[in-house]
């Protein structure tokens, strides 16, 4: 049971859905400067998926979050609380998660969006966790989606061979077994300007001055990022397996946000995880930001990668700058 946790969670369903149009590294060295040798060795990434003019997060979002809702057996109508992470929402406001509620018709739920970059997916997952440990909400969907091929610049080479669109969705009840059994989140918002969208928001309105100077597009300062992500998941790891009362070897998989094999390598080379322990997905997706942990979650309890009994490491990091971690004991459905 986790800090202040007066009810045992755990995820009864999971669900992801991705864009069918597949842009490979070869599509990208038609459209910038680059190569698929330099794209794959540095990044680890092949290929990623990009939505269509017609398609917004809300779209992605909605359909990972029915695919989880049909995996637990739970219909629309019991959902009280609907949380979607997203950098990419589909406007500023109304709320994404709104979107999804209409979409899904889950009248019943409470609905918001949370912003916290990669690390988005698991600041969701603790907000239900903590909502339904409580006993104030009994049946939540969390969803972590991203369109961010929508603000790339794909004259950027240093940005959008980086990233891909997807959603993943959890499911979350309350249960007697065991569950979450730990999670930590942090921020540090002096790292603000390392990964950002400037413009369209209260500071820089959209004008023509801010398309101009191409400030809805994402900004990022690739190498501190980089140092950051190394450095927070070990930190971040090794806090919540000292909260759950566990070392690296209790862990049988261990899932960290998708956004460099480089950067999963080092994290897990100091964690001194065996590579049978890591799930990586980021050569089939690249960086999805909120959605990618939970794209991972899913492929890997419906490929069998998981099973009752697991315990399981879920850490990511992203735009804020922020990071989360969290361990479940997966429980098999009944
Ligand atoms: N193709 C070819 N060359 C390139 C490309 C490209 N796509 N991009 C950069 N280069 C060049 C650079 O111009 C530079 O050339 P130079 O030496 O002549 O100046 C050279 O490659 C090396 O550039 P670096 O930036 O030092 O390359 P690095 O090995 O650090 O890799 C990368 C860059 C992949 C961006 C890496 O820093 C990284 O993965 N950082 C983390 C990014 C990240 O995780 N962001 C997501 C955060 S999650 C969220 O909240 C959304």
């Amino acid at each position: 049971m986790i800090h202040g946790k007066a009810r045992n969670v755990i995820i009864t369903g999971t669900g992801h859905a991705v864009p069918t149009r597949v842009l490979s590294n070869f599509d990208l060295e038609k459209m910038v400067d680059t190569s698929d040798e330099w794209i794959r060795t540095r990044t680890g990434i092949l290929r990623r998926r990009v939505a269509d003019e017609h398609t917004a997060t809300s779209d992605l979002a909605a359909e990972a979050g029915r695919l989880a809702l049909k995996d637990a057996g739970v219909s629309p109508e019991e959902l009280d609380l609907i949380i979607v992470a997203t950098i990419t929402p589909d406007m500023l406001f109304p709320s994404t998660s709104c979107l999804v509620q209409k979409n899904l018709e889950a009248w019943g739920a409470a609905c918001y969006d949370l912003s916290a970059g990669c690390s988005g997916l698991i600041y969701g997952l603790d907000m239900a966790v903590h909502s339904i440990a409580s006993g104030a909400y009994q049946r939540a969907l969390v969803i972590g989606a991203d369109c961010i091929s929508k603000v790339l610049n794909f004259q950027d080479r240093s940005t959008c061979v980086l990233f891909g669109d997807g959603a993943g969705a959890c499911l979350l009840e309350a249960a007697d077994q065991a569950g979450v059994l730990a999670s930590r989140l942090g921020a540090d918002g002096r790292g603000w300007d390392k990964l950002l969208l400037r413009g369209g928001g209260s500071r820089h309105p959209a004008s023509p001055a801010t398309l101009a100077a191409g400030w809805h597009y994402i900004e990022m300062c690739g190498n501190d990022v980089f140092k950051f992500a190394v450095r927070i998941m070990v930190e971040a790891s090794l806090q919540v397996l000292a909260d759950a009362g566990l070392q690296p070897e209790d862990i049988d998989l261990f899932i960290p946000h998708q956004a460099n094999i480089r950067i999963i390598e080092s994290a897990a080379q100091r964690l001194n995880l065996t590579e049978d322990q890591v799930y990586v997905n980021l050569d089939e997706y690249g960086n999805t930001s909120a959605a990618s942990i939970g794209i991972a979650l899913d492929e890997a309890v419906r490929s069998g990668r998981i099973k009752g009994g697991d315990r399981v490491l879920l850490v990511g990091f992203g735009a804020g700058l922020t990071w989360g971690a969290m361990i479940i004991e997966w429980v098999e459905k009944a």
